[in-house]
């Protein structure tokens, strides 16, 4: 089986889904035999990335470190699978252009659901102000124009949104084969 490389990259809030999303896009994706890499941001900011805050110079390093590795990884045809909040437009699109086989995926959930959810406590540091600068309370989130794809995880299952993701890679060519 001869696999293309294409990069998928997921943006939105914190607690929209993204990681959910991603990791179980993943496991189907390697149950079917692709190579598929994580490149996740909690994951890439205790390692490539340590040391980095989230004001707008940092959160744009290390959305370029992630861009790197993952056009590294694309050109050499792995499935590479990234899970960031990336909220500024401008670069989203400068790694768009860098990587070519890119797929955007807006993973759009209200902020008023994402606060309900606060599945790490982190809303509620960022409303009190013990966390600074975070996404949505106190720092911009640009969300894409015209994303390949939009789940909406508020209205959609997991598997509904997995799936979009999945016919996405199918009608581009990426992935072939029978889903369900
Ligand atoms: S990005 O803006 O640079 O793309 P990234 O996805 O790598 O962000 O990291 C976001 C994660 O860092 C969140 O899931 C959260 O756990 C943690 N975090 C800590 N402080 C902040 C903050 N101020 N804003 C957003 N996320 C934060």
């Amino acid at each position: 089986m001869q696999q293309k490389g294409v990069t998928v990259w997921f943006t939105g809030l914190s607690g929209a889904g993204k990681t959910t999303i991603g990791d179980r896009l993943s496991i189907y994706l390697r149950k079917l035999g692709y190579k598929v890499e994580i490149l996740d941001g909690d994951q890439v900011r205790q390692n490539l990335s340590q040391g980095l805050g989230f004001s707008k110079e940092d959160r744009d390093i290390n959305i370029r470190r992630i861009g790197f590795v993952a056009n590294l990884l694309t050109r050499n045809d792995v499935i590479v699978l990234v899970m960031a909040i990336s909220p500024y437009r401008e670069i989203r699109n400068e790694m768009r252009q860098l990587i070519g086989n890119f797929i955007e995926v807006f993973v759009n959930a209200p902020l008023t659901i994402c606060e309900q959810r606060d599945v790490k406590g982190m809303y509620q540091k960022a409303r009190s102000g013990e966390i600074k600068q975070f996404t949505a309370i106190a720092s911009p989130y640009e969300p894409p124009l015209s994303p390949e794809i939009e789940c909406k995880t508020d209205q959609e299952t997991i598997d509904e949104s997995v799936f979009k993701v999945l016919t996405k890679l199918q009608e581009q060519g990426y992935v072939s084969g029978e889903f369900q």
